[in-house]
């Protein structure tokens, strides 16, 4: 346990942050570049726990993976080359790691059995194990084979149309990595975008994938070729410096080279909707990604209503989202956000719980909350639930609270800003 004591601010906060790279397109760069034959080279890696639980993985599979920094480079010799593990592969924290990992090692002719910390065994599976299931995998784990530890009988593939019955990215691309091994075509139907970046990067590693409006098709073809990937600053980290800047009056803040993925941007479009005074400014695309920088600069803030599908493109905002609710005039509702409840932790439950404890008014729905602004954030004893994006909403809340904020540990921020703190020092000016 890391606990931490965190004092008000008094001044606003002002600069220029480089955010770390992605956490989503870090884990699928480490895997397309493990199933492709030659050496793909990934720049501006993120180096958070969870994604270096995705490399470890690769490595005990026989691939050869060095890292120096943010620096990735992965040889291999395809997807034929890869090994059967000798141990179970942990997965820690990852819940990225655990889904993506399973739709891949399904079309691997070999046994896996993969396990994750506390929080992840009691996380779903059966969404990825019903659907590889009917594509021919077998599986042996708790609840018939649903939940973490698990066994992975891998191999003999055949496609298939599968309308996914959640909106998840992870779902989508567990699906869509176990087509690239299977019989024939393999078609995902979505009921809303989510995140596209296994789609993007399978095209630029060489697979037969197209999209057609929300259906994705991949056919069976061995053999992607290397390539470089850069990965762009994480927009879901830097939602917690845009929304600081959003409240502590006074503030300036510039993120660079973030990446502007529109299944991803739902943060801007809600902050614009508040009334935030949001530019954007040296707009590019790299990788087949849209980067840009992003500054923001402290303005009044008006509460909105959220929900449809806008929600899949800011999921993992919506802590900070609750906090910039706090602080606007008026009512903000967020609705269709079930899949809250199955985040690293009940997203619902604990972001109700740690911005009561501050003086907020919040009150929890089934699928999202309702928050009335704006209120005076209080000091007090608020706990992280082992989850990084609640911690840092913590973190961001005691910046503006009336007196100390103590986090009982802010170890989970490792998973996706091992650096976060160090970040947050250098804006603060003292
Ligand atoms: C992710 C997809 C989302 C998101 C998670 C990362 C991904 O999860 O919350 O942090 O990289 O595909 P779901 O697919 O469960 O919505």
């Amino acid at each position: 346990m890391s606990e931490r004591k965190l004092l008000p601010i008094s001044q606003p906060i002002s600069g220029t942050i480089k955010i770390p790279g992605d956490k989503s397109i870090s884990h699928r760069a480490v895997m397309l570049g493990s199933l492709a034959v030659g050496t793909t080279k990934v720049a501006n890696f993120l180096t958070g726990d969870d994604c270096l639980n995705t490399i470890k993985a690769f490595q005990a599979l026989g691939v050869s993976i060095d890292r120096e920094g943010t620096n990735v480079t992965i040889t291999s010799r395809g997807a034929t080359a890869l090994e059967e593990p000798k141990q179970p592969l942990y997965f820690g924290n990852s819940g990225t790691t655990a889904r993506l990992m399973i739709g891949l090692l399904s079309g691997l002719p070999f046994v896996s059995i993969i396990h994750g910390d506390p929080f992840l065994t009691i996380r779903p599976m059966d969404r990825v194990v019903i659907p590889l299931k009917k594509m021919g995998v077998s599986f042996v784990g708790r609840e018939d084979g649903t939940m973490l530890p698990l066994a992975i009988n891998g191999g003999s593939l055949k496609g298939i149309t599968y309308p996914l019955p959640v909106k998840s990215a992870q779902v989508k691309s567990a699906i869509l990595l176990a087509g690239l091994f299977a019989e024939g075509k393999t078609t995902v139907i979505e009921p809303a975008l989510t995140r596209n970046h296994t789609e993007n990067m399978l095209a630029a590693f060489g697979a037969d994938i197209h999209t057609n409006k929300n259906e994705i098709t991949i056919t069976n073809k061995q053999g992607l070729q290397a390539t470089d990937v850069f990965v762009p600053g994480d927009i879901s980290s830097a939602a917690f410096f845009m929304a600081a800047a959003a409240v502590v009056p006074g503030s300036k803040l510039t993120l660079t080279n973030i990446g502007l993925n529109e299944t991803r941007t739902g943060i801007i479009d809600v902050l614009h909707q508040m009334g935030a005074s949001i530019v954007i400014d040296n707009e590019q695309i790299i990788s087949g990604e849209r980067i840009g920088d992003i500054t923001l600069t402290e303005t009044g803030l008006r509460g909105i209503i959220i929900e449809g599908n806008i929600i899949p493109r800011l999921i993992d905002e919506i802590p900070i989202i609750a906090l910039l609710a706090t602080q606007a005039e008026g009512t903000t509702i967020i609705r269709d956000a079930e899949e809250l409840r199955v985040k690293e932790t009940d997203r619902i439950t604990a972001v109700v719980d740690v911005l009561s404890t501050l003086g907020a008014d919040i009150q929890g729905t089934k699928d999202g909350m309702i928050i009335h602004g704006r209120t005076e954030l209080s000091g007090g004893n608020i706990s992280s639930y082992n989850d990084h994006r609640i911690a840092m909403m913590g973190v961001i809340s005691s910046l503006i609270a009336k007196a100390a904020v103590v986090l009982d540990d802010v170890s989970s921020i490792a998973v996706s800003y091992p650096r976060f703190f160090e970040d947050l020092r250098q804006v603060i000016n003292k």
